[in-house]
């Protein structure tokens, strides 16, 4: 039996219609340390509560090269006494929010395949958190497009999607899918901390779809998997504690390390590094010069960190070109920015030219997919 090729047949992307800008988001941060340090003002004068200090805008575009981040709740994200995600509770009878923003993403890589949703047999719905434990999320998108099969959640922090393209492909290679969707909505706002003056301004909101599929039955021209790799390292150095041992018990409501925690520098030390090595070795393996690819679609969590690795790879300071940037308009959308990356800038490639999507982050996490573009 010949060999099943998967490929990449489209991508879609689901931008919310709201964004945040670095101003805005710091007006709001600096109102909320302005009302807590007037409201601890007698504990700070006796040192048993340390005085919050403010953010700033430049800070923030220099250390991480975002200038603003699309939102699913912008006026409750920047009101002082809320600073979290808020919408009206929706019934069980109507579509969650993040399936909402998933359906969306994956009917615009349907429509781009032209793909009928009685040819999908699998939805992968692979992000950073799920809106709820079970059914899973993925199911429930599987419902609302009308795909039969079968569908199940995945999480593996912001390597998601790379994860779950590695899934979908192995799937299709063993012969038991021929079409399988992978939905990553990211709603990262909700598990940031936005009190936290050293991360508030990370992420943004987004959802991404891939579509992969068997090479036979894919539309031209589509992007052939030449290989997919994954590679995961324990680290404390970026964690969130909430989970359903904890959520019901009020004292652990809140508790800062209940959500997104990081040691910012930690991880751009180690994961440059480890992401660098991790796709020189893979391009090796798989007989590619890592000099000679075109472009590279890197997970969107740091400007810095995207220019080191892609200097490793590459052997010389890349251009945009070679190394497009979203994280300055989306932020950090955790599994979805890699996938942004390549959804907006791989139609202009050529037949026969290479690149890598790339993601990494909280595990430590890492996964390369390396893909052809075929006419
Ligand atoms: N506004 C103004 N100043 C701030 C600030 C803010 N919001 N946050 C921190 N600072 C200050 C700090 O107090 C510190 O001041 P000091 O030198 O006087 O002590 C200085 O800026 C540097 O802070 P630091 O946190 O060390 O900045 P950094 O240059 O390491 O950048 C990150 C921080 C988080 C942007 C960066 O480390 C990063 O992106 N790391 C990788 C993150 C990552 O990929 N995570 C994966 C998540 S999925």
């Amino acid at each position: 039996m010949s060999e099943i090729i998967p490929v990449i047949s489209a991508t879609g992307l689901y931008t919310p219609p709201d964004s945040i800008s670095n101003d805005e988001l710091v007006e709001s941060f600096n109102a909320y340390v302005a009302r807590f340090n007037a409201a601890h003002a007698a504990e700070i004068a006796a040192g048993t509560v340390a005085e919050l200090a403010p953010s700033s805008a430049e800070f923030i575009e220099k250390a991480s090269g975002i200038k603003s981040r699309f939102v699913m709740s912008k006026e409750s994200l920047l009101d002082p006494d809320v600073m979290a995600p808020r919408w009206a509770e929706r019934p069980n009878e109507e579509l969650s929010v993040m399936a909402e923003m998933g359906v969306k993403a994956a009917q615009a890589a349907l429509a781009a395949a032209g793909r009928d949703v009685k040819d999908v047999d699998a939805v992968l719905c692979a992000a950073s958190n799920m809106q709820r434990p079970y059914p899973a999320m993925a199911i429930e998108i599987q419902q609302a497009l009308g795909i039969e099969g079968f569908a199940f959640d995945m999480n593996v922090a912001c390597s998601s999607a790379t994860f779950g393209i590695q899934t979908a492909a192995d799937f299709i290679r063993a012969g038991n899918a021929r079409s399988v969707l992978v939905v990553s909505p990211e709603i990262c706002t909700g598990h940031n901390n936005m009190r936290n003056r050293d991360s508030h301004f990370i992420f943004g909101d987004v959802a991404t779809a891939v579509l992969v599929e068997a090479k036979d039955v894919a539309p031209h021209p589509h992007w052939e998997i030449v290989g997919t790799r994954l590679k995961t390292v324990f680290s404390n150095n970026i964690r969130n504690n909430f989970g359903f041992l904890n959520c019901a018990t009020p004292e652990t409501i809140g508790t800062p390390d209940k959500l997104f925690v990081q040691e910012g520098r930690k991880v751009f030390k180690e994961v440059v590094p480890m992401v660098a090595t991790m796709i020189v070795e893979h391009a090796g393996d798989l007989g590619l010069n890592p000099a000679g690819l075109r472009r590279l679609w890197l997970h969107q969590a740091n400007q810095g960190m995207n220019r080191l690795i892609a200097q490793r790879v590459l052997g010389h300071e890349a251009n945009e070109d070679e190394s497009p940037t979203v994280l300055d308009t989306y932020g950090n959308t955790s599994s979805a920015g890699s996938i942004i990356a390549f959804h907006l800038n791989n139609t202009d490639l050529a037949v026969g030219d290479t690149g890598v999507i790339c993601s990494f982050g909280a595990g430590y996490s890492a996964g390369t997919v390396f893909v052809r573009k075929v006419a």
